[in-house]
């Protein structure tokens, strides 16, 4: 049957045979949701991470709706009181060292600046990229994406005939995630071309895999030796989600002397308002002079007032601790309640993936509709085998325990 909003959308999404209505109130922001027929589910898929603070927490509706009276839009040729304290939080809290804020309304909108700010700032044409790599899907972003599925057929279908620059003929290096051979042969043979090397800490979308320490260190090296930038997309591992405001700095560490140079973050960050910001190193971001970017709604003092308001909850309540209790707190579960079909559980804080089946084994959607449909339980499967956990940072043993009941539960009577 085709579902009723089928008809209305674009199906570039296979839809769920749900419509999700109103969050259930909660003083502390909300957990669980509720459908059109009443029903009410644990949300861990939340807006795909968008909402740390849960649902309609309620001091940060009182943020919006202040700053909604006062003033609700202004072009980026002005600046507004909101957007300039949340640049400043963000540069505060964020590893990138002296670093500006270029404001944007969603993730994708931060790789392409991310792409534009490395190519100029280098005035070099190759971006290094990494299998399973997910960066967005406009067509800069999309040419860093590694899933052929988001890629057929647009990469390389806006190619210039007469570049009259070096980097209008930029193109990606796609690497192994993780294989520091591999990136190290890569800078002997193209290091001068080499403009940046982006990688996600954790690899989101393609089923939650952390990078190590080693590799970052080792990727940073090679940056620092070649004069490449290191970017960081952390637009679904940042603020806060593993525990620390970056995932760069949860891996890596704070030292200055290890610090990428570009960064950019999105999802969480305006608690389910739409924002994302690239943040550069200070003389890097120098290379953006007048009319070589911009958005119209990127920076909005509502979006803005929103992610203060984040920040202010985040930290006033404790939840960058509690975030990085979850996948401890969900493996002890595991340990007490084992389920053969679970191959790993892993990630950092509340990036939680749960690998099904053997490695190399895909399991389709079924076991995320079932959870959903018998344990209320709402999930996504990344990668194609792995149940994606982005819970609200505030959830904690008990609803682990429900998460992972709903998991061993569906799995078994998919095996009956
Ligand atoms: C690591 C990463 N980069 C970029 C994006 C694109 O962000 P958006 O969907 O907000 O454009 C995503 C979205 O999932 C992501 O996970």
């Amino acid at each position: 049957m085709t579902h009723p909003m089928q008809e209305l959308r674009w199906p570039t999404y296979a839809l769920r045979d749900l419509v999700l209505d109103a969050a259930v109130p909660d003083e502390r922001g909300s957990l669980r949701v509720r459908d059109s027929a009443g029903r009410v589910y644990l949300d861990a898929v939340n807006g795909v991470g968008c909402a740390p603070l849960g649902h309609a927490h309620p001091r940060w509706v009182e943020a919006l709706t202040a700053q909604m009276q006062r003033l609700s839009a202004a072009a980026n040729s002005f600046s507004t009181e909101p957007q300039r304290r949340f640049a400043a939080a963000l540069v505060a809290r964020m590893p990138v060292p002296d670093a500006r804020a270029f404001i944007a309304t969603t993730g994708t909108e931060t790789t392409e600046a991310a792409i534009k700010l490395a190519l100029r700032a280098t005035g070099r044409n190759t971006i290094v990229a990494f299998e399973r790599a997910f960066h967005g899907r406009s067509l800069g972003a999309l040419a860093c994406t590694a899933n052929t599925a988001y890629r057929h057929p647009y990469v390389r279908c806006l190619g210039e005939s007469e570049p009259a620059e070096p980097f209008a003929t930029a193109r990606v290096l796609r690497l192994p995630f993780g294989d520091f051979d591999a990136l190290r042969r890569a800078f002997a043979e193209h290091g001068a071309a080499i403009a940046a090397v982006f990688i996600e800490p954790i690899q989101g979308e393609a089923g939650v895999y952390p990078a190590s320490r080693e590799f970052l260190v080792g990727l940073h090296g090679l940056c620092r030796e070649h004069g490449a930038l290191v970017g960081a997309d952390e637009v679904q591992s940042g603020f806060g989600r593993t525990g620390s405001w970056s995932a760069w700095a949860h891996i890596v560490g704070d030292d200055p002397a290890l610090a990428p140079d570009l960064m950019w973050i999105a999802k969480a960050l305006g608690g389910g308002f739409p924002i994302g910001v690239c943040l550069a190193r200070g003389d890097l971001a120098q290379a953006m002079g007048k009319g070589t970017h911009g958005t119209t709604f990127g920076g909005n003092p509502l979006a803005c007032a929103a992610g203060l308001a984040t920040i202010d909850i985040l930290e006033r309540d404790g939840l960058l601790a509690a975030a990085a209790a979850q996948l401890p707190t969900l493996q002890a579960i595991a340990r007490e309640e084992p389920c053969a079909r679970v191959h790993e559980i892993r990630g950092h804080g509340a990036l939680i993936g749960v690998q099904v089946g053997k490695p190399g084994e895909q399991i389709g959607t079924a076991v995320g509709d079932r959870m959903m449909r018998d344990h209320g339980v709402l999930v996504t499967v990344c990668g194609g085998h792995t149940i994606r956990l982005l819970l609200p940072y505030r959830a904690g043993a008990d609803e682990l325990r429900e998460v992972w009941r709903a998991i061993s539960r569906s799995l078994e009577s998919e095996a009956t």
